[in-house]
């Protein structure tokens, strides 16, 4: 069974909550990282350790929620392996699966409700990623993590 890795900050405590049991009832493993409650936390600290759990193979999946998504995002794609969209609906939610075969799913509880976040969830774990033209792209998204040890430099010419 998949296993989903959750995290949240305060903004999207609650909606994870709501997250948590919609995926326990539907049978998913959940690891759920934090945080639990509604006192003010940063949501790098969130990101990270969900991150982590992907790249580290203790889960197969990642949600990530705050206010929009975005930062969560962010944060957690500075973690080498990691893939995360930030979405607000359906359709995003599956092109970020099928095209960009993203391993984390950031959600905005401030900007997305629990039904929509719900649909959209359901559509991301249920999509897989479509390979083809899209693999070499992504080879190219994970060579990219080697470029933070090195200096910066102009953007290659194609
Ligand atoms: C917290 O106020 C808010 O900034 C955070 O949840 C998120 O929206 C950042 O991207």
């Amino acid at each position: 069974m998949t296993i989903v890795a959750l995290g949240a900050d305060h903004a999207g405590f609650p909606l994870k909550e709501d997250l948590k049991t919609w995926l326990i009832c539907r049978g998913y493993d959940v690891v759920d990282l934090g945080t639990q409650s509604a006192e003010s936390v940063d949501y790098p600290d969130f990101a990270v350790g969900v991150g982590c759990a992907i790249t580290a193979g203790k889960a197969d999946r990642g949600v990530l929620v705050c206010g929009t998504g975005i930062g969560m995002a962010m944060a957690a794609n500075k973690v080498p392996g990691v893939r995360a969209a930030a979405c607000s609906d359906a359709y995003t939610a599956r092109i970020s699966r099928e095209h960009n075969d993203a391993n984390i799913l950031a959600l905005g509880a401030r900007i997305t409700s629990r039904e929509a976040a719900i649909e959209i969830l359901e559509v991301w774990l249920g999509a897989e990623f479509a390979g083809g033209r899209h693999a070499r792209r992504i080879e190219k998204i994970v060579a990219l993590d080697g470029m933070r040890e090195q200096e910066p430099r102009d953007a290659p010419a194609r």
